[in-house]
């Protein structure tokens, strides 16, 4: 367990004060504007002591939203909001990252009155959470204008996100969201630059790295994956060599970390062979983030196998704010329920 306490370094940019990140957690508390209010800053505040606290999503456009009061990263009003964030964050010593979202065909025009867009008009089927009155679309195919401007629109969300005072961003690939839905078969069915073989599928993902990297160096962003399917979108088996390529490319680019994107860690996937995160530690080289009902004992296993180098942890945050200080002295944790999600404790 001792390991978990240390500090690490993820970089010559980045010492984290210990091995544990908390999990990015989509609360939809934002106010007016979808500002981020103070009940917000007091929230991440708390949990300060944890080595780097991943945001909950934040959209980086308002056709990237898909939940009621998600906060966005793509007004003054927004940045300064996450500006008391991050300073209540940094008071106590710890360091936030934004997590960037754009939710892709998970979208729905109540929220912004505008066009749901996607990789390809394939439908989710299902309707919106909190929201049930509300059937996924249709979405329509993007254009490569689209896709260009929605690289730029990325590249500006995450200078926003250092002009609030985040120390870096992690893009949100993974769960199905927009760029999930590049990278899988069943979302996927372009024919042009960006769909047909696992680089072209594989470059909208990589376009988004390379302009945020180019805009606020690589060292300060983070990437959430989820190479096995598991919500939001069907897997498939030729969506292996999509993830072997993606993974190869991303070796050759030096992002902070890579995070897998995934509820349970012991869930596991024929065309991975086995569970995603040791996939994703057999193809990636650089520090890898595990998750997934972790308690902090397995992780220290885990991390001692070196299975992954750091844990997020998620549901276990979001009831005990004091969450490091009981595994510290071995006190009991509050059990996680979904109840606890209409607070902010
Ligand atoms: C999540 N998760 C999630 N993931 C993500 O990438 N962005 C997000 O905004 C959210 N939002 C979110 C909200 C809530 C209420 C839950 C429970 C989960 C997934 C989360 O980051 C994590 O992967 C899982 O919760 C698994 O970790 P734990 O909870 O088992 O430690």
């Amino acid at each position: 367990m001792n390991t978990l306490f240390q500090p690490y370094r993820l970089n010559d940019t980045l010492t984290l004060a210990n091995r544990f990140m908390m999990a990015p957690l989509t609360r939809c508390m934002a106010g007016p504007g979808l500002v981020p209010t103070e009940q917000m800053a007091a929230y991440y505040g708390r949990r300060a002591d944890i080595g780097l606290i991943i945001s909950e999503a934040v959209i980086i456009r308002p056709d990237g939203q898909g939940y009621p009061n998600t906060p966005g990263l793509f007004t003054q009003a927004q940045i300064d909001g996450w500006k008391k964030v991050t300073s209540a964050v940094h008071a106590k010593g710890g360091k936030i990252f934004a997590q960037l979202w754009h939710v892709g065909r998970l979208s729905h025009p109540f929220f912004h009155q505008a066009e749901v867009l996607a990789p390809s008009a394939v439908a989710f089927d299902g309707t919106v959470p909190r929201m049930r009155k509300l059937t996924y679309q249709v979405p329509r195919a993007l254009t490569e204008a689209d896709i260009a401007q929605l690289v730029q629109d990325y590249a500006q969300a995450a200078a926003n996100a250092i002009e609030a005072g985040f120390d870096g961003v992690e893009i949100h690939g993974a769960n199905g969201y927009l760029i999930d839905q590049f990278l899988h078969h069943s979302t996927n069915l372009r024919s042009d630059n960006y769909g047909g073989s696992p680089e072209k599928m594989s470059r909208f993902a990589l376009e988004v790295v390379d302009a945020i990297s180019a805009r606020i160096g690589g060292d300060r962003v983070g990437i959430r994956l989820s190479p096995g399917a598991y919500v939001h979108l069907e897997g498939s088996p030729e969506d292996r060599a999509v993830f072997d390529y993606l993974l190869a490319e991303l070796n050759e680019r030096p992002l902070a970390y890579i995070h897998l994107g995934i509820f349970d860690d012991n869930l596991t996937f024929d065309y991975l062979g086995g569970r995603a995160s040791d996939y994703l530690r057999a193809h990636y080289k650089g520090n890898l983030v595990g998750v997934g009902n972790y308690d902090a004992e397995r992780a220290a296993v885990a991390i001692e196998a070196n299975r992954f180098d750091l844990v997020a942890i998620g549901r276990p945050l979001i009831a005990n704010p004091d969450y490091l200080d009981k595994v510290k002295k071995g006190e009991a944790l509050v059990p996680y329920a979904d109840t606890m999600l209409a607070e902010l404790v």
